[in-house]
């Protein structure tokens, strides 16, 4: 199949996107990057960022809320960060104050009677809620940037464990509602209207649900790195998708090394972008933590040979070699060089690099 993800950007009709994978894989990178190739070929794109720890704003380098921003640079492309727990108490907070009549406890105990019932409830609710808003504001197509895979998994098994939820409310209605109006018949007209906005929501996520599981609508791009977790976590994913009855035809393998002529800059602009990190740490921590420096190993850390390889830098600091065996290192020659053309270290340094020859600077991490 087409190495590419044009399919999406062809497949017109799609309406939900969702974008998941492990974490720290490149979920977020991807969806946003994705929304903007959407941006250039569909009316309206919202990206959606259902990870309590959002980090759209940071791709972005810019501030999202729970309400439709548009991306600077852009009259398409929208950003919007919610936060579960706090749409569900917006909700539940207009509930009772649309109530002034002494029903509000009514309606809580309700609402908690519903919460102890049936786990999960709460967040089911609210995403319900979010979706009934993000239906309601008619973007031609949304992209989900997912939480790590449980998270999501669970977001996705909501629908029906609302449905459930709603089965087991509807057995006990007709029991409040005749004790409603026993004992306190101005409460009815408050549990009408709970009653009214439940049915509301069980119809959202109906529609919703029968969306999702319909693949010129709705498809599920799953995002990797090559590593045994990350490949276990993707296979695992794609199974309990099939389970939900939900579309996924594309993943992306990110963060592939390639073996390029200029694999050796690269390595050194990725050090050098660590090493501001680092002494950024360094600043922050240096003085009441132990930090530790833990060098990225050849291989993925499995198996006890490898632990203990990596145990040893946990309680040695890690020295790198400075000589690959049989091979001069190219940092010991800076130093000749400095001493037969009579240049200093800078001025070697500067020249290799402008040559395309970056040579790591020896001792310090500072470049
Ligand atoms: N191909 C890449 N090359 C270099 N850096 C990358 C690449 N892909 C992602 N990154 C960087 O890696 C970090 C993690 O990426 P990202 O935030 O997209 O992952 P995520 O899967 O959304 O993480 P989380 O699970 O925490 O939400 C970010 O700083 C991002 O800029
Ligand atoms: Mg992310």
């Amino acid at each position: 199949m087409d190495p590419t993800l044009n399919n999406i950007l062809d497949q017109k009709g799609l309406k939900w996107v969702f974008v998941g994978g492990k974490g720290g894989v490149g979920k977020t990178t991807t969806s946003c990057s994705l929304g903007v190739l959407l941006a250039g070929c569909r009316r309206s794109v919202l990206i959606i960022s259902t990870d309590p720890a959002h980090n759209l704003s940071d791709a972005f380098g810019q501030k999202f809320t729970s309400k439709p921003t548009l991306v600077n640079g852009f009259d398409n492309l929208f950003c919007l960060e919610i936060e579960p727990s706090q749409a569900v108490q917006e909700n539940l907070q207009e509930d009772l104050s649309a109530d002034a009549n002494g029903g509000a406890a009514g309606l809580q105990a309700m609402f908690k009677e519903l919460g102890t019932s049936i786990p999960g409830i709460d967040e089911a609710l609210s995403f319900a809620e979010i979706m009934k808003s993000v239906d309601s504001l008619d973007y031609e197509i949304v992209v989900f940037d997912t939480a790590p895979t449980g998270h999501t998994l669970r977001l996705l098994s909501f629908p029906r464990a609302l449905e459930a939820a709603f089965a087991k409310f509807n057995n006990f209605k007709d029991k409040i509602m005749g004790l409603a109006s026993q004992f306190a018949p101005m409460m009815q007209g408050a549990q009408e209207q709970m009653l009214a906005k439940l049915e509301e929501t069980r119809s959202t996520v109906e529609r919703v649900n029968t969306q999702f599981q319909n693949p010129e609508l709705t498809t599920f791009v799953c995002v990797c790195i090559p590593e045994f977790l990350s490949l276990y976590e993707t296979e695992r994913l794609i199974q309990e998708l099939t389970k939900y009855g939900i579309d996924t035809h594309n993943v992306v393998v990110n963060s592939v090394l390639f073996a390029e002529p200029d694999a050796c800059r690269k390595l050194i602009a990725r050090k050098r972008m660590q090493d501001k990190y680092i002494d950024q740490i360094q600043d922050l921590y240096g003085e009441d933590f132990h930090v530790v420096i833990s060098p990225m190993m050849d291989e993925e850390v499995r198996g006890p040979a490898l632990l203990k390889a990596f145990a040893k830098n946990l309680i040695n600091p890690y020295k790198p070699p400075s000589r690959v065996e049989g091979v001069p290192s190219s940092t010991a020659v800076v130093p000749k060089i400095c001493e037969k053309f009579k240049l200093s270290p800078d001025e070697v340094y500067a020249f290799l690099e402008k040559e395309g020859l970056p040579v790591p600077r020896s001792g310090g991490s500072k470049a």
